[in-house]
């Protein structure tokens, strides 16, 4: 391998530039030249390119956002896209690519392999909702991005004995709801991943909070969930009279510095992905098992599947006190 191109594709997360700076870093430390594509597979597409050099991806790490910048590609999904992107390949002389992303990114890596090219792929994305990896890149920042915003309004609600309903980010998936659930100590946690029973999830955790002598209640809500926030908070309206006020989050979860966790998972993703590259593998996404960094190939994990993390649902269940 001589000459290899990185690329962020899909929704942006915090540690995808720390990812960028270890495959160029690592690369040129193996003697491998670096090419950036930007804008993802449009870039691919197009031949929107930079050259990446030592020095180009210095202070990396600690930078939110991707410098490569990052789109959804329509044009990627015909044939002369792909067609298109392939050629782009030759003509930059790039013996192979490493994508960073989640699972769309990974499907365009596997059509690429599938045409010859070699392809590795490294999971980011704040929903950490790549079925391979216990882990992606980004979903730390932004859990505590969602959590320092929800310790504020649960300021403001006290002061006046209101219900906070705040949706977050996650797409069809509860991860970020229920890790942001436990650690600001919600009233009733909604994910997309369990049918939402009003009643038992969210009405008696809220009468008996409120037996308790409570008079102020956070309710955290998965984008994915059914109606969304403002359906939760009409619902808790109609049950309880309570005075309720809904916060979408929205994107400034993707953003910001990342944590020390975003850039050491980043860091040790884009260095792994380069080291296979270098040992002639081929197809794989890097993944994390646990503390453990691993590899799958990308048709195999593509077939994964990944529920909600049982320990964290169980704990949530008991503080919540959901039967
Ligand atoms: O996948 C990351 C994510 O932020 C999801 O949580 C969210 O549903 C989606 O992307 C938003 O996408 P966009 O930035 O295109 O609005």
């Amino acid at each position: 391998v001589r000459r290899i191109g990185v690329f962020t594709s899909g929704g942006d997360a915090p540690g995808m530039n720390a990812a960028i700076r270890s495959v160029v870093r690592t690369a040129l430390h193996m003697g491998i030249e670096c090419i950036g594509i930007r804008r993802g597979y449009h870039g691919l597409i197009n031949g929107d390119f930079v050259p990446l050099t030592f020095e180009s991806v210095s202070g990396l790490s600690r930078k939110g956002g991707t410098m490569l910048y990052s789109a959804r590609s329509e044009d990627f999904k015909s044939q002369l896209g792909r067609e298109r992107a392939v050629a782009t390949c030759k003509l930059l002389g790039l013996d192979a690519l490493v994508g960073i992303g989640g699972d769309g990114t990974f499907r365009g890596l596997l059509t690429l392999a599938q045409q010859g090219l070699s392809v590795i792929g490294i999971p980011g994305t704040i929903d950490n909702d790549i079925a391979c990896s216990t882990y992606t890149i980004g979903y730390d920042t932004a859990c505590n991005t969602a959590l320092e915003s929800i310790d504020k309004l649960r300021d403001t609600m006290q002061s006046h004995e209101r219900c906070s309903v705040v949706e977050v980010m996650g797409r069809h998936a509860g991860h970020v709801a229920l890790n942001v659930g436990v650690a600001c100590g919600a009233t009733a946690v909604l994910v997309p991943e369990q049918k939402v029973d009003y009643e038992n999830d969210l009405m008696e955790p809220i009468r008996r909070s409120r037996l308790a002598g409570r008079t102020h209640f956070m309710i955290i809500v998965a984008e994915g969930v059914e109606g969304g926030a403002y359906e939760v908070a009409k619902q808790i309206n109609e049950a309880t009279s309570l005075d309720t006020r809904v916060t979408i989050l929205g994107h400034v979860q993707r953003g910001g510095a990342p944590t020390v966790r975003d850039r050491i998972a980043a860091t040790y993703m884009g260095y792994e992905a380069v080291r296979l590259l270098a040992e002639g593998k081929t197809c794989r996404v890097v993944a994390m098992d646990g503390e453990s960094y691993v590899d799958y190939d990308i048709e195999e994990a593509l077939k994964m599947h990944k529920g909600l993390d049982q320990q964290t649902y169980t704990v949530m269940r008991a503080l919540t006190g959901v039967q």
